[in-house]
């Protein structure tokens, strides 16, 4: 995969996607968020991989936000198309896909930047981390899914102080309301994302996918998780990784997970 905008970097069964612009801190203009969702959906093609990181290049930002010099003259319905467009071939593929992702959190995640770490399955952060929706600041929303996931993962209060006021948090401030998982030095982050993806990946991958699923069904208009749960459950039961992680058990040895449905 050739790509002007970003890097990705496979090793085993890990993969890690760097957001390369740091003259313009990672930003998100269209031409990356396109290469991501070409990378993701790669990456989720490819069966040996079990874990996808993604970081921001240079030591300053993980994304400082979409593009604002992309859509500065905007119509209305510009606007509504680069909401929908972004929400539909990134955030809510991020959020969808059956490989789990890591946002690892190393500088300014701002507006867009947030709102692509929060599409994330979980987010770790370095000390020096900034995180907020600044858009009002600009006359605008979070159009990338921001006004829905942040009070999902932060309570709608804290959503709404940290939308309002359009300020940032500190990594501190994030682990406390939730918005990250873990806190470390810059130097340790990529090493701790690393090290949870390796015990991601000693799992079977095949459960994991459906428990995103069954996660994600909690958040979701008009279906009820319970009973996607019921039924994810019952199919685990028909894969060829639930036969190996039962009998492995009661052999008193360690699962060798083949990833397969059946
Ligand atoms: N869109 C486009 N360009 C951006 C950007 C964004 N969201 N965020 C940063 N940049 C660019 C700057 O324009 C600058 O480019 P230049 O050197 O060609 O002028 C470069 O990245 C470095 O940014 P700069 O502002 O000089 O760095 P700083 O350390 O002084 O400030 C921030 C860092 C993150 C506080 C500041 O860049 C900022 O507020 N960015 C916008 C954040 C935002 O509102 N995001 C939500 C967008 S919806």
């Amino acid at each position: 995969m050739n790509f002007k905008n970003i890097l990705v970097e496979k090793n085993s069964a890990l993969a890690q996607i760097t957001i390369n612009r740091p003259k313009k801190l990672n930003a998100l203009n269209k031409a990356t968020i396109e290469e991501l969702h070409d990378a993701f959906k790669a990456l989720e093609d490819d069966s040996d991989i079990k874990t996808i990181i993604i970081i921001g290049s240079g030591d300053k930002a993980f994304v400082a936000g979409a593009d604002i010099s992309e859509f500065a003259h905007f119509s209305v319905e510009e606007g509504a198309r680069l909401a929908k467009a972004g929400q539909e071939i990134l955030f809510d593929f991020v959020e969808n896909l059956s490989t789990p992702v890591i946002a690892a959190i190393n500088g300014f995640a701002l507006g867009g930047g947030l709102e692509l770490a929060m599409a994330c399955h979980f987010r770790i952060a370095s000390d020096n981390a900034k995180m907020g929706l600044p858009e009002v600041s600009l006359g605008v929303i979070p159009g990338y899914g921001g006004t829905q996931r942040l009070p999902q993962l932060v309570g709608k209060g804290k959503a709404m102080e940290m939308i309002m006021t359009a300020g940032m948090i500190t990594a501190e401030d994030a682990k406390h309301a939730g918005l990250v998982n873990h806190i470390t030095s810059q130097e340790e982050l990529l090493p701790l994302a690393e090290k949870l993806a390796g015990k991601i990946a000693r799992n079977s991958s095949v459960a994991i996918s459906a428990a995103i699923t069954a996660v994600n069904a909690n958040f979701q208009d008009g279906i009820k998780g319970f009973d996607i749960e019921i039924e994810a459950f019952g199919d685990c039961f028909g894969t060829e990784d639930f036969k190996e992680g039962t009998t492995a058990f009661l052999e008193k040895r360690k699962p060798i997970f083949p990833g397969r449905n059946s």
